[in-house]
């Protein structure tokens, strides 16, 4: 870590708390390899729900689909939050979802004109850049009849351009290059579990996406645009039809109405951004 680095300030991040039952304990480390890898540990030594890992930086911040998450020290929030839903196994993947609503609503009560765009299944985008990813990985053993299920999510709060390496500096974004004022990381973090606890609450009674698929459709980057997403069994280019309550996106694409259950999305910049 460098010396000119604020450390994360406990007090700070635990006056800003209201949720009772996210965000502690609070675990928080100068470095990690990654905080999913950590949780996942703790779950199988039985944490409990809401356990809150949160490193100052990441040596091995882990992106989905084995990309690495750029994690420099001190300026961003890598965070990774550990549920126990009880669910059905098959639901879980819904919480990607859910957990980047939250934390644009979490974003939104810090700044609330910035333009935040989900997308999906599980970015949040500021003006045409990814702002933050969400990795949510699942403990392999069950507890009882439970599984666990960690939500990793790396967001760049305070980075600077110089602060990212060139090969994202056109892609990616930071709230404060592109509000061009500093973001408290300790209330964004906080907002983040107050924002997440009432959702968690309500889905885990509805068993489904359904009463947050407005909120989302307000919100989609992928809405009225053409669009690429990368499955594991090929490209498929096409637009938006909406997303099944269980959160299949539904795309109309030359081919016919294709069911998209994963895959890595592309969009095309649009012009004068
Ligand atoms: C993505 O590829 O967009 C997902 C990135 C998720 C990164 C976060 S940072 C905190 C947590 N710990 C990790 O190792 N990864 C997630």
């Amino acid at each position: 870590m460098s010396d000119s680095s604020p450390l994360l300030d406990q007090e700070l991040y635990f006056a800003h708390l209201q949720a009772s039952s996210l965000g502690l304990p609070l675990r928080l480390f100068p470095s990690l390899d990654s905080t999913n890898q950590y949780l996942l540990e703790q779950a199988d030594r039985g944490a409990p729900e809401g356990m809150l890992a949160v490193a100052e930086e990441q040596t091995a911040g882990r992106g989905r689909n084995r990309r690495l998450w750029h994690s420099p020290p001190g300026k961003n929030l890598y965070f990774s939050l550990l549920l126990w839903p009880k669910v059905p196994p098959v639901c879980l993947p819904q919480l990607a979802m859910l957990t980047a609503l939250a934390l644009r609503q979490a974003i939104l009560r810090q700044a609330p004109s910035v333009p935040l765009q989900l997308k999906w299944p599980n970015d949040l985008w500021l003006g045409e850049r990814k702002l933050s990813g969400i990795l949510c990985e699942c403990p392999p053993e069950p507890r009882g009849n439970t599984r666990g299920i960690v939500l990793g999510v790396g967001l760049n709060v305070n980075a600077q351009k110089e602060d990212f390496p060139p090969e994202l500096r056109e892609t990616a974004t930071s709230l404060l290059w592109h509000q061009g004022r500093p973001f408290s990381r300790e209330r964004l973090l906080a907002e983040f579990c107050n924002a997440l606890e009432p959702l968690y609450r309500q889905w885990c009674s509805a068993d489904s996406l359904a009463p947050f698929l407005p909120q989302w459709r307000e919100n989609d980057l992928l809405a009225r645009r053409p669009f690429a997403v990368e499955r594991p069994r090929g490209r498929v280019e096409g637009i938006l039809l909406g997303y099944t309550d269980q959160g299949l996106m539904l795309m109309k694409t030359p081919q016919g109405v294709e069911l998209i259950s994963a895959g890595d999305v592309h969009v095309r910049p649009l012009p004068h951004d």
